[in-house]
């Protein structure tokens, strides 16, 4: 189904939790958080009743986020319920990996694709830094057990955030020399919120793709330079892999945007960076039926925003990252 910009909307992004077993510095603070108390969480039954719901309005492709989705107890009868769903082609998912050693075989089991994996350094004293309770080996570890069940193509996510993972870009791209990955780096996004980043710790793509050409020579486009999903995507001379670059701030794509996002309880947000919301739950719990849901749904895709107002200074205010599911 088209927006009323005229954009294919059929890429569903369900946040599953806003809890973490990581802080990374840009997301969620150390201190003082407070989650969504689980009664209000949709179930894997509710979940499978959106999702039935948004095949019928045309997205194909559902994935799985958080905070981090893999806490939830129930997260592979989730992944059950949804792959089972006719028109659900691509059931894929974003996680942190720590998990992922006890958990990637039985995913794979029930149903999921591919994941993206979130990791912002390969070095052990900037992995600590900047992922705060994270460590190389665990963060390894995790992506090692994504490859070995086949959870690929598999992508690795990381935010180049000034002062705490600076030197991380080359290093990661270097990655792609050896191993078949595409590396992406997303430039930080401001969100509203007791984070201790902002502003002043951006980043750019262009900046960390000259530092990655300064050390291991010419990025050369692949796809004619043209946007893969939010990415444009590069190669270095020689790699087996290659390497991404997602820049909401300096290089907006919501002219190409495909998505939308339901927050773990049950609100559809229609934009990442603009606040602005349907409910879901209150549908779901309140006896509706498949078709209000699909009512719900056109409603929402009529209602999506042309994009973002990041440079006029506009922040997305009553959630932030982790509980959308970026
Ligand atoms: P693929 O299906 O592999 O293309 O993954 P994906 O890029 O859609 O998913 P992933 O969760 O890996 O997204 C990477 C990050 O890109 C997100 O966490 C966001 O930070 C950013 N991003 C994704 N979609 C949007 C969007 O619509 N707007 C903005 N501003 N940023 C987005
Ligand atoms: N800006 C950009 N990306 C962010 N992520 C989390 N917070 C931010 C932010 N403020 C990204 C992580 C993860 C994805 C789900 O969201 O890199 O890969
Ligand atoms: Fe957790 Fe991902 Fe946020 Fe890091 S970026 S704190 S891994 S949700």
């Amino acid at each position: 189904m088209k927006d009323s910009y005229g954009r294919e909307i059929n890429y569903l992004r369900l946040s599953l939790t806003d809890r973490c077993n990581l802080r990374c510095v840009y997301c969620m603070p150390m201190h003082g958080l407070s989650f969504i108390p689980t009664p209000e969480l949709l179930t894997a039954a509710e979940l499978e009743k959106v999702v039935r719901a948004a095949v019928d309005v045309g997205f194909k492709k559902v994935r799985l986020t958080g905070g981090e989705p893999t806490l939830r107890q129930d997260i592979v009868e989730i992944v059950r319920r949804l792959a089972r769903i006719e028109g659900v082609e691509e059931l894929v998912m974003t996680t942190n990996g720590y998990r992922l050693p006890y958990l990637a075989q039985e995913l794979v089991d029930a149903g999921l694709k591919r994941v993206n994996i979130h990791v912002d350094s390969l070095n052990r004293e900037s992995i600590a830094k900047i992922m705060r309770l994270a460590t190389f080996d665990k963060a390894w570890a995790g992506i090692e057990a994504a490859e070995k069940v086949g959870l690929t193509p598999l992508k690795l996510n990381a935010v180049i955030t000034r002062g705490y993972n600076d030197d991380a870009a080359v290093e990661l791209a270097r990655l792609t020399l050896e191993k078949s990955w595409q590396i992406r780096f997303i430039e930080l996004m401001p969100f509203a919120g007791p984070t201790e980043i902002q502003l002043e710790h951006y980043v750019s793509s262009d900046e960390v793709k000259s530092r990655i050409e300064a050390e291991l020579g010419p990025l050369f486009p692949i796809n004619n330079g043209h946007l893969d999903g939010e990415a444009r995507v590069y190669r270095l001379a020689g790699s087996l892999g290659t390497v991404g670059f997602i820049s909401p701030v300096s290089n907006p794509y919501c002219d190409d945007c495909n998505r939308m996002r339901l927050t773990s309880d049950g609100r559809l947000r229609m934009c990442l960076l603009v606040d602005g919301e349907l409910d879901f739950r209150e549908t779901l719990r309140g006896g509706g039926t498949h078709q209000d849901l699909v009512a719900l749904f056109q409603r929402a895709i009529q209602a999506k925003p042309v994009g973002h107002q990041l440079r006029n200074g506009q922040f997305a205010e009553n959630r932030t990252m982790s509980q959308i599911g970026g």
